[in-house]
């Protein structure tokens, strides 16, 4: 062989190398697929979907940050109940006041600008391309950007999600989402129900990088007796923003870097700074331990692990295909008399456009005459 016949043979051998090295990390970037989900659901009938999400969330993040949090948090209890079908989205209780999904104690402080801000959303997408998008797949691609535009990872998001016709009830709501008192055997348990493992629970975990909670979600670590897992100083601090165990402040999840999505949130629990017990239980339990401090460690790691993790939540339960339907308004299902009306005015617009026809050839007819 020659000298340049083997130069150019060693070139290819590497170039095959490093492309199946890229292969591997890409199959390992993105779980598999659900069916009636894809990436380029949307990208030739609404072209402009996912640069409109972007440019108005970085519009109003760009004044109120912390909507980011708001947004992750909306997606997460989305599709922790009933699957992502935009059911968290839905106001009002058929079963009776207070009855509905959103009237269950974990949804009472998710933030009703994060609602406003989807419906807005949709209602952009809605005029530029139809009736075509749902909202689950507006609340997911917002949770995305809500991420990026925070600092964290971009990645893609399979579309396709239909929204669900109904809406949980508050006991079935409960049930499904996880508890703040939680410890990690149970977290893996309700994590395990969603087809989650034990390295989804801690990557998701680190969307606690951003956003706030109130004193009801962590004062029983303070009171009658302090968690002695909290470490003092933060503790003290956590004392002030609650004076008393009915107190009514907020505090940041992550007190390192509040509103930026890194990988600061891992630190605080190498240091005894996690804010729920369900937070600083992963560096106290032996099987999720090794997991936060390879996040703290790599944030690079912990991003392209938190990306999966989201893509793989995103699917849980989705409503595909021809179930469902597709929400004209993201707080209430689409009314029978609501399909009633738009189908007679299609009907009559339909109606009105043969009677034009007609007159037009007799019109002409009578002109030939
Ligand atoms: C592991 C189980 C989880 C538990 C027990 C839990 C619990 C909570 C609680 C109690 C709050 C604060 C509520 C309040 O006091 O106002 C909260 C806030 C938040 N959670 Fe979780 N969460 C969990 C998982 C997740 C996941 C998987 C995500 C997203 C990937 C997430 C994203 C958020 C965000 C962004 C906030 C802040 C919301 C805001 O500032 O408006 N959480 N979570």
């Amino acid at each position: 062989m020659t000298s340049s016949a083997s130069f150019f043979s060693l070139l290819l051998l590497s170039s095959l190398l490093f492309d199946s090295h890229l292969s591997l990390t890409s199959a390992q970037a993105t779980p598999p697929l659900l069916a009636g989900l894809s990436y380029e659901f949307h990208s030739t009938n609404c072209p402009s979907l996912e640069t409109t999400i972007r440019d108005y969330l970085r519009e109003i993040l760009s004044s109120d940050t912390g909507v980011a949090a708001g947004l992750l948090r909306v997606h997460f209890h989305d599709c922790f109940v009933q699957g992502c079908d935009g059911s968290v989205l839905l106001a009002g209780s058929a079963s009776g006041p207070g009855q509905g999904e959103q009237q269950a104690p974990p949804n009472l402080t998710l933030r009703a600008r994060a609602f406003v801000i989807i419906e807005e959303l949709r209602n952009r997408i809605h005029r530029a391309c139809g009736a075509i998008v749902s909202c689950s797949d507006i609340a997911a691609l917002s949770a995305r950007d809500a991420v990026f535009l925070s600092g964290g990872p971009d990645y893609r998001v399979p579309l396709g999600r239909r929204d669900g016709l109904s809406f949980a009830t508050v006991n079935a709501t409960l049930a499904n989402l996880p508890f703040f008192g939680s410890r990690v055997p149970q977290l893996i348990t309700d994590f395990a129900a969603k087809n989650l493992d034990v390295n989804d629970l801690v990557a998701l975990s680190g969307g606690h990088t951003i956003g706030r909670g109130n004193c009801g979600s962590f004062v029983g670590r303070l009171y009658p007796t302090r968690d002695p897992t909290l470490e003092t100083t933060f503790a003290d601090n956590l004392t002030r923003v609650c004076p008393t165990n009915t107190s009514s402040g907020v505090t940041p999840l992550d007190v390192r870097t509040p509103n930026n999505f890194d990988n600061q949130y891992y630190v605080d629990l190498l240091n005894r700074q996690g804010l729920f017990t369900s937070d600083q239980d992963l560096f106290t339990d032996n099987t999720t331990a090794p997991i936060v401090t390879s996040f703290a460690n790599n944030q690079t790691l912990f991003f392209e692990r938190f990306a999966f993790s989201m893509i793989k939540m995103g699917m849980i339960n989705v409503t595909t295909g021809t179930q469902g339907e597709i929400r004209t308004n993201c707080s209430a299902r689409n009314a029978a008399s609501t399909t009633y009306l738009t189908t007679d005015v299609d009907q009559q617009g339909k109606n009105a456009g043969i009677l034009r026809l007609f007159d037009n050839v007799v019109e002409g007819l009578f002109g030939y005459i």
